[in-house]
């Protein structure tokens, strides 16, 4: 049952289409002594779920989390909020279980337990509200209804579930062949290219440099005759440069988000100063939308929206200030309280809180302060192309993800977990964040593999693909400067690279299955253990093993130098260790706990019990595939029977009565 309180005059955020009535009552669960502050007492047997991106845990007891989009890069413990602002949790013990979604477009805190173990304190800034309390007696239903109040998560194309190759350093045509012949030659599967900023001209949106794609179009018919699509990125930010069309309109036409004063509003990004599109404003949002048809046109499918928090490197305004500021420090003896001061100043340049404090959008003629609707901002821009793509291709789906979201952005497009670093601790994050941002309707998703920033290793990129190849997007992504990461540059170990991303293909039918099933019921596609056996206390409590689907659990190795790793199983199941794509050991594990060993060039899968795994044949591409013909491994002495869904891959409405097909063993 869903409970909607009001609060004030909200703003709406669209992130719930149709609102129930609202209630007179008063909320339940919580307490309302402060003004905009909500709190409850949490017993010791209470876990809380949710916040879609964030750090720590799956059980997210035990910190304080900000809902502020920020372009934040260090995925660290002590990181309040990353590029993403979901306010929904679910609070679950042994006297409670619901659902709370906070809606508000602007900051809010969630103190879960860190000033006092046993106390959960929102605190929302805004002083217009509305909060909706879920309530049901399992956690699988209480994600049903949110996720049905929310509305149907975004559906990429089939494609969009193969391999993709990025990295932020690809300048030309060239880079691009060579990378898909080294993949194709070494016969490691792929679908996809990323374009990072570098194919644009002067990094404006919407342009492609002539001198590295002489022939663009050409170019992406040509990869795509060898099955891979070109995605390229777009940025928020729009450059100043007269007669730079773009740009022009924007200006011409007040698309633009202003200052106090009613001038556009100038920040820094990389092409240097830059206008903001006002994706709040319905006429800017369908005039952007639909400039991507300019690469739509060149037989583009699919792209990635980024720097959309929106991320500053500066605003003009600032910039001058922080100058003057400088240059009288020059005057100083810079011991250690100027010193500090001097590197504050420089540092609180970006995506500083004044700035975001200090524009202003325009809605229904109305003139609303960004940083009051700040998580609104990377919806929107999703929104814009998602609301295009379905004039410019009304028939075919078109991949979209973001990197800043927010509730209500999931129905859009998906989107991608940032810029996190080379490091051990990111598998075990990813892991977490995949099932709570599932919760929170984010279902195509999935972290930069390989870590984006520092140089990664070839053990680590291989536990990451271990982890990876079950993720809906599946992307390997480095930052300039950084070690080169694509798999056949590790060539003692292309073999193991092979086996792994094989197996991706493999597994394809099983993950687009249950990946459709998920989107299309509102259920969860990676599930934290507790969702199912939700009365077992240390299935509950396990926070680095999940669900995909109903039938398989991973556990993947997130240490380096491992030779396995700790389980639980709450039931028995059927170990099956994927050597490489065409062998695997099987081995009935008892309920409890264990200690597996997984080589790294294998991939470790548990089957439950009464279940199915379906396989496919290898492929080098998606459109490869052979899903009419599949093989299984199931772990059913009595049988057993599994619903697989398929279709064409694009349509837009896919159904999902008519998709499914019986396999039984
Ligand atoms: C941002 C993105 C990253 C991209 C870089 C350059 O940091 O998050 O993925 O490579 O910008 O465009």
């Amino acid at each position: 049952m869903i409970k909607r309180f009001v609060f004030g005059k909200a703003f709406d955020t669209e992130a719930v289409k149709d609102k129930p009535e609202a209630c007179k009552e008063k909320i339940p669960y919580f307490e309302n002594a402060e003004t905009s502050s909500f709190s409850l007492e949490m017993d010791s047997s209470d876990i809380v779920y949710g916040l879609g991106e964030n750090v720590r845990g799956i059980n997210k007891r035990g910190f304080i989390y900000e809902s502020f989009c920020t372009d934040q890069p260090e995925h660290n413990e002590n990181k309040s909020s990353l590029y993403a602002a979901h306010n929904f949790f679910i609070v679950s013990g042994n006297k409670k279980n619901f659902g709370a979604f906070f809606d508000s477009p602007g900051k809010v805190t969630f103190d879960i337990g860190a000033s006092s173990y046993s106390t959960l304190k929102v605190s929302i800034e805004n002083t217009g509200y509305e909060i909706y309390i879920i309530e049901n007696p399992t956690l699988e239903l209480i994600i049903k209804e949110f996720r049905n109040l929310i509305g149907q998560s975004y559906i990429p194309p089939r494609w969009a579930f193969g391999i993709g190759q990025s990295r932020w350093g690809y300048t030309c045509e060239e880079d691009i062949r060579k990378i898909v012949e080294n993949y194709r030659k070494n016969k490691l599967p792929l679908d996809m290219i990323y374009l990072d900023i570098d194919y644009m001209e002067k990094f404006k949106d919407f342009t492609v440099n002539k001198k590295s794609f002489p022939d663009f179009k050409n170019f992406v018919s040509d990869m795509k005759k060898n099955s891979v699509r070109i995605v390229p990125i777009i940025d928020a930010g729009i450059k100043m440069e007269d007669g730079f069309e773009l740009y022009e309109e924007g200006k011409e036409n007040n698309y633009f988000c202003k200052d106090k004063d009613g001038n556009d509003f100038i920040v820094g990004v990389w092409p240097g100063k830059c206008c903001l599109p006002d994706f709040l404003n319905p006429e800017a949002r369908e005039w952007f939308g639909m400039k991507y048809k300019f690469l739509t046109d060149q037989g583009i499918e699919g792209f990635w929206n980024d720097m959309n928090e929106p991320a500053l490197f500066y605003s003009e305004k600032n910039l001058e200030k922080v100058f003057d500021q400088v240059k009288e420090m020059k005057k100083l003896n810079i011991g250690l309280k100027e010193s500090f001061a001097l590197k504050d100043t420089i540092l609180n340049l970006a995506n500083n809180t004044d700035d975001y404090k200090s524009f202003y959008h325009c809605k229904d003629g109305k003139k609303i302060r960004h940083y009051d609707v700040h998580n609104l901002y990377g919806y929107n821009m999703t929104r814009a192309a998602s609301e295009a793509f379905e004039k410019i291709s009304p028939e075919k789906r078109i991949l979209m993800f973001s990197r800043s979201s927010c509730i209500g952005s999931h129905r859009y497009g998906g989107i991608w977990m940032g810029d996190n670093m080379s490091r051990w601790q990111h598998i075990l994050l990813n892991l977490k964040m995949l099932s709570s941002l599932n919760m929170c309707g984010f279902l195509y998703t999935g972290a930069d593999l390989g870590g984006f920033g520092e140089n990664t290793t070839e053990d680590l990129l291989l536990r990451w693909y271990a982890l990876g190849i079950f993720m809906p997007l599946l992307r390997n992504h480095s930052a300039l400067g950084t070690r080169e990461q694509e798999p056949f540059r590790f060539k003692n170990s292309i073999e193991k690279f092979r086996n792994i991303l094989n197996l991706r293909y493999r597994l394809l039918p099983y993950i687009y299955s249950e990946f459709m099933k998920a989107a299309l019921q509102g259920t969860m596609y990676a599930s934290p253990l507790g969702f199912i056996w939700s009365k077992d206390e240390d299935a509950r409590r396990t926070e680095d093993q999940i669900m995909i689907g109903e039938s398989i659990m991973i556990a993947p190795v997130y240490e380096q130098n491992a030779t396995g790793r700790h389980i639980y199983l709450p039931e028995e199941m059927k170990l099956v260790k994927f050597k490489d794509s065409e062998s695997y050991e099987e081995k009935i594990i008892p309920a409890g706990h264990n200690f597996i060993h997984v080589a790294l060039d294998e991939v470790a899968v548990f089957i439950r019990k009464g279940h199915i795994l379906p396989l496919a044949d290898n492929a080098e591409s998606v459109e490869k595939i052979d899903f009419e013909n599949l093989t299984t491994i199931s772990f059913a002495e009595k049988g057993a029977r599994y619903e697989l869904y398929t279709d064409d891959g694009e349509c837009r409405n896919p159904s999902l009565s008519e998709n499914l097909r019986s396999i039984s063993v």
